[in-house]
């Protein structure tokens, strides 16, 4: 017999497993930033399956496919498929994003695992967050001002709460001001500090230590004349912050920047695509900050703009501590492949 048999994680059972352990993710991004930087991971280019053109993506959506390989002790290869579908929230009453992941054995190729992977992207879009504004923002940043309350918003603030211990006022801005009601009635669960729906997309960024735009914006949001010396600003979902803004920051970091140009979506890689900004204007992508490379934030005035597209193995890394969690617990659902193979 050669069987192949893999495990399936239901969304509940990766949250039983730890899915939503975000001082976990964070430390798990931590390391996995450190083997990007290190060339110890495999992050082929985001393919994007559409049906129209890239502006399609807003209103119709897409599903891309995220693979990657984590080396240093992980060693696991894999693949997150995630669709968006942006009328879901309020068509639905359902998730915008949703996404399966599978790990593989780099060896022999074999599925390890597939499980659900919309907690864990949504986590591990947080956590990154989380890590830049741990090297990035003030330390004793108080202020966080939101653009956006989805779900990425929700798992940003769970980062930045674990990151930023002076955090005592939060700013909620949405298109949908009962999404904002809503999104701070949820986040009471998690943190328990001030938190007000801001009227304006400037009432969220003027006076804010740290903002993140995480929207489904159709146009920029964030204007050069919001933001200010000192500020962490993070720019999540697509082409949400004006050129001034971004030829403010002393600083631009980015998760990978080849694959934000590859992207091409969000603001910089529009402005590098217009010939506004080019590769040296990029101070450093996050992983050469986390290994202690290039200097994080050196002084207390400096604007900080951080640009995080996205990748595969920030999932992979996260997913491999849950499976390995689900493996010890005894959890999941075994699904054979087959008991020999037809062909080899
Ligand atoms: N960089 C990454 O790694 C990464 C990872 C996951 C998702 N994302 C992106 O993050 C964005 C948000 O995702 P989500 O899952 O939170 O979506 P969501 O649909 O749950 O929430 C988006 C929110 O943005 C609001 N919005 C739309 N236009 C707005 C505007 N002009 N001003 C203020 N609010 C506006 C909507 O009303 C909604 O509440 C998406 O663009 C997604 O592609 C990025």
């Amino acid at each position: 017999m050669n069987r192949v048999e893999f495990l399936y994680l239901s969304q509940q059972e990766v949250i039983e497993c730890g899915g939503l352990d975000m001082a976990k993710t964070i430390e798990d991004l931590e390391e996995v930033f450190k083997l990007h930087h290190k060339g110890d991971t495999v992050v082929p280019a985001k393919v994007a399956l559409r049906w129209g053109d890239i502006h399609s993506e807003e209103t119709r959506g897409r599903i891309n496919a995220m693979p990657g390989h984590v080396g240093g002790n992980v060693d696991v290869s894999g693949i997150k498929w995630i669709a968006s579908a942006p009328q879901n929230p309020i068509k639905y009453r359902m998730p915008r994003a949703s996404a399966l992941t599978i790990l593989n054995d780099p060896y022999q190729g074999f599925p390890l695992c597939v499980m659900d992977g919309t907690v864990i992207s949504a986590m591990r879009t947080g956590g990154v967050t989380g890590v830049a504004a741990k090297y990035l923002a003030i330390k004793d940043s108080r202020v966080v001002g939101l653009i956006g309350a989805g779900t990425q918003n929700r798992t940003q603030l769970m980062a930045l709460k674990e990151v930023l211990p002076h955090l005592a006022r939060v700013k909620v801005y949405d298109l949908r001001k009962e999404r904002s009601e809503a999104f701070i009635e949820s986040a009471r669960e998690y943190v328990q500090v001030d938190m007000t729906v801001a009227d304006t997309a400037e009432e969220a960024v003027t006076g804010s230590d740290v903002v993140v735009s995480a929207t489904t914006a159709k146009a920029p949001i964030i204007k050069g004349e919001w933001v200010k010396e000192g500020m962490f600003i993070a720019n999540v979902g697509g082409y949400e912050t004006e050129f001034d803004a971004l030829k403010k920051a002393d600083k631009i970091v980015v998760d990978d920047w080849y694959q934000v140009k590859h992207r091409g979506t969000q603001t910089t890689a529009i402005m590098f695509n217009q010939g506004l900004l080019t590769d040296q204007d990029i101070y450093a992508e996050l992983g050469a900050v986390v290994s202690g490379d290039r200097p994080g934030r050196e002084k207390e005035r400096e604007l900080v703009f951080f640009n995080p597209v996205g990748m595969g193995i920030e999932d992979i890394i996260v997913a491999s501590r849950i499976y390995r969690t689900a493996r010890v617990k005894g959890m999941g659902t075994t699904l054979k492949l087959w008991d020999s193979p037809l062909w080899f």
